[in-house]
């Protein structure tokens, strides 16, 4: 396998044949929970758009995806060493992580928070620029999740993971995602809101709630780019109403009180 090394410097001699801004040139993506849908499809976006990648998977004899640029490692977030390892010479960090079981030693307790937790520890240590996370749109601290038991109380170890790395010190941007599907019947914009908003104009049961995870995918690729995505935590949803791409300016207009 190529080292991470190597696919910066092929990604240079590629920067430079093909004239384009060098600002990413230096930058490696760690992106935790890789083999995930969410995290494969954020790792495929990043590789197009020419970041030097590292992937990390529970278990490399599952990947089955080799891309451009991108170096898997082994590795575990419960697993402070594991994380120390794969993540060393990373300049930015991705969570898409999400724990498999509700009860049990990869319940949420242990990868949702404490996962997101040694994440986040040491993309301090390594001096990450930023630290970009997929939670939940029905997570976050607009409300207290301490006594909803479901998923292994998921919303509130999520929560406990999200305030985690608001405090870390990290430049953090948490996106709160809606229901994810693989694509949406038809194009459509995407709309950045508050979770108090995402919870008070949806309910759990409403699928019309969702987010393309291509867009998830871009909106991770964008927010790595635009200092105004920083400092904030904010759901994202799918609007047949707004223009497909205005989102894309759209990160100023967030507010970083938003819970
Ligand atoms: N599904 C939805 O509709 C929805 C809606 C809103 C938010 N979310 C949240 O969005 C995030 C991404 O969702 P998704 O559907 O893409 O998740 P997913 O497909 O279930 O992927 C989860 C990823 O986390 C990894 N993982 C689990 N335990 C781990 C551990 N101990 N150490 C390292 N990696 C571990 C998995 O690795 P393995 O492949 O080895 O298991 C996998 O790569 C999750 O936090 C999820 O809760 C989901």
């Amino acid at each position: 396998m190529r080292s991470i090394a190597t696919a910066i410097f092929s990604f240079l001699i590629v920067t430079c044949a093909f004239g384009r801004v060098e600002a990413i040139a230096n930058d490696v993506v760690f992106v935790a929970g890789a083999t995930g849908r969410t995290g494969l499809e954020i790792v495929k976006r990043l590789s197009t758009d020419g970041y030097a990648v590292i992937a990390m998977a529970r278990d490399l004899s599952k990947v089955k995806e080799q891309l451009p640029n991108v170096q898997w490692v082994e590795g575990d977030v419960r697993d402070v060493d594991s994380l120390r390892r794969g993540m060393a010479g990373a300049t930015y960090v991705v969570s898409a992580i999400g724990s498999t079981t509700t009860t049990g030693p990869n319940a949420p307790e242990f990868v949702d928070f404490a996962g997101t937790r040694n994440l986040a520890d040491i993309a301090k240590d390594i001096g990450a620029k930023q630290f970009v996370m997929i939670a939940s749109g029905r997570s976050g601290s607009y409300t207290d999740h301490s006594t909803r038991s479901a998923l292994g109380y998921g919303r509130y170890y999520k929560t406990k993971g999200e305030e985690y790395v608001k405090a870390s010190g990290l430049a953090f941007t948490i996106l709160g995602a809606a229901g994810l599907v693989q694509k949406p019947k038809a194009p459509m914009g995407v709309r950045f809101l508050s979770r108090a908003e995402y919870a008070a104009t949806t309910t759990s049961t409403d699928e019309a709630v969702i987010i393309a995870i291509p867009d998830v995918a871009a909106i991770v690729c964008a927010a790595l780019k635009d200092p105004h995505a920083r400092y904030k935590a904010f759901a994202i949803i799918n609007d047949p109403k707004r223009p497909v791409d205005a989102w894309k300016n759209e990160f100023a207009l967030t507010q970083s009180q938003w819970p």
